[in-house]
């Protein structure tokens, strides 16, 4: 097969929402100051033992019903995400499960951070272009709430969970154009969670994300002006020739940066950042199938994807819809 085609879209976000007014009683923060700095309004959060598991389990069942396909004609399944309850096996292992798929289809985890999902493409895309897969579940979710430090304002007002993804499966007609990854191992310090557990009182607690949000935000805006450049040189392509832009949902300015570089007007962005908060690998999935639900990305669309993270990773995906 030539491609790797776009077949579906799914997506999951917890029931719970927590707003800045209520992160206004938690730490030493406003709602102007969170809207102002990041375009954050609210963000959703698992409660109720609520898993990850279970929030991937829902985005795959969409796809799979958006499909028309049935569970065993799925044969991989590929997981961005930083946050599986399990160290292992892992989260696509377990969803293989959940969703009664007994194909023996090979399935693993992808850890890029909140690239995880352009990075969960890419592989996909090869086996599928190689013949070795034909449908296959690229999905990204994360429960990062788990790993924030609540009492942390710098962090605990930026992130929220979720997951969403997509079948990609084997064509002769364009799907993917080109899938782009790329990292710098050496900025571990500015963003991180060690997987270290600790005590607090008599409580024992889990890791804990800490960021160095000023230096990151630097790296970020300058890495993704870099990222859209590649995309547009390795394919030949005019900036004005992409239809919508959808982006990693971290940061407001972030993204209007990147759309400044594109010459693109906001109107041809994708953003979702206001109401889910930054979601990790689970973002650009979340965006993407929200767009594509309420009827804004089309058949015949080109999109450009393009997401940047923690080690730092980063990575784009261009797709003829
Ligand atoms: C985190 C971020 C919003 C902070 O915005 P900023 O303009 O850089 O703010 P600074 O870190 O310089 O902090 C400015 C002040 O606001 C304070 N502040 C930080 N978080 C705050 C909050 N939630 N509410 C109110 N004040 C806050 C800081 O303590 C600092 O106060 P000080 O000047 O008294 O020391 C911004 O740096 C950012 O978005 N970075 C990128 C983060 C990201 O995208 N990470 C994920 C990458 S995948």
């Amino acid at each position: 097969m030539k491609y790797a085609k776009i077949v579906a879209t799914g997506s999951y976000l917890p029931k719970r929402v927590l707003t800045n007014t209520e992160l206004e009683k938690m730490v030493d923060t406003t709602d102007e100051w969170i809207r102002s700095r990041v375009g954050i309004k609210s963000r959703h959060i698992v409660s109720d033992g609520e898993t990850l598991l279970d929030m991937l389990a829902e985005s795959a069942k969409l796809i799979i019903e958006r499909a028309g396909i049935k569970p065993n004609d799925v044969d991989g399944i590929v997981v961005g995400t930083t946050s599986n309850d399990y160290i292992f096996p892992s989260a696509a292992n377990l969803l293989q499960a959940r969703l009664g798929i007994t194909n023996h289809c090979g399935t693993f985890d992808v850890q890029a951070a909140c690239s995880g999902f352009i990075y969960a493409m890419s592989i996909a895309e090869q086996y599928i272009k190689t013949g070795k897969m034909k449908n296959v579940l690229v999905l990204g979710g994360e429960a990062i709430s788990h790993y924030i430090n609540w009492k942390d304002r710098g962090t605990c007002v930026l992130f929220g969970d979720g997951a969403g993804g997509v079948l990609l499966t084997g064509s002769d007609e364009p799907g993917i154009v080109s899938t782009h990854i790329h990292s710098d191992g050496q900025y571990k310090e500015l963003l991180y969670a060690a997987n270290h557990w600790h005590e607090e009182g008599d409580m024992v607690k889990r890791p804990q994300i800490v960021m160095e949000g000023k230096e990151v935000f630097k790296v970020a805006v300058n890495t993704l002006n870099d990222i859209v450049t590649e995309v547009l040189e390795e394919n030949n392509l005019d900036k004005s020739e992409i239809t919508w832009l959808v982006p990693h949902q971290a940061n407001m300015r972030i993204i209007t940066a990147t759309a400044k570089k594109l010459g693109m007007p906001m109107d041809r962005v994708i953003v979702t950042v206001d109401t889910h908060g930054n979601t990790s690998a689970a973002s650009i999935p979340l965006a993407f199938d929200t767009a594509v639900t309420d009827g804004r990305i089309k058949q015949g669309d080109l999109v450009l994807m393009e997401a940047f993270g923690g080690g730092f990773t980063w990575g784009s995906a261009l797709i003829k819809m």
